[in-house]
């Protein structure tokens, strides 16, 4: 009965803390993902950003344009990017543990970030969107 009782404050204050989230995905005890896809190549390059539920479709990414999403974490999502740049493709994961090693924060309560990349060399990770190239900047596949 107590247990249950906390349980419920709980709930009720991490509801309230998110409901201050600026994104449309609240989640409440589970942390929030937000993800970001940047186009550092000055062409157009197509990503379809995807998991086991949730089909983001084919995006159109111009130069310099970055393309986000979110998500709450639950321990088992996998997001993978399917990547097209001219005849160049690239299929990957952009969300999964070893994602989560490069970009959580390990700070409770908090958005974790996660941001993404491309150029005509490859994908990077880094925990922020710094000018390239940049220590925060990570690199982690060539195009195929
Ligand atoms: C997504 O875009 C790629 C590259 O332009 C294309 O080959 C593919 O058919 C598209 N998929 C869908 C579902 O539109």
């Amino acid at each position: 009965m107590r247990s249950l009782l906390i349980i419920v404050i709980l709930f009720t204050i991490s509801s309230f803390l998110f409901s201050y989230a600026t994104s449309d995905v609240h989640c409440v005890i589970l942390t929030r993902w937000h993800m970001f896809v940047t186009n550092d190549i000055s062409e157009d390059i197509t990503v379809h950003v995807t998991s086991r539920r949730d089909d983001r479709g084919n995006i159109t990414l111009p130069f310099q344009a970055t393309y986000d999403w979110d998500f709450c974490e639950t321990g088992q999502i996998v997001y993978a990017g399917q990547f097209w740049w001219g005849s160049k493709g690239q299929i990957m994961n952009l969300y999964d543990t070893e994602a989560w090693e490069a970009c959580n924060n390990h700070k409770l309560w908090v958005t974790q970030h996660c941001y993404w990349l491309v150029r005509p060399e490859g994908f990077y990770i880094g925990t922020q969107n710094l000018p390239f190239p940049n220590d925060n900047w990570q690199f982690k596949k060539s195009w195929s």
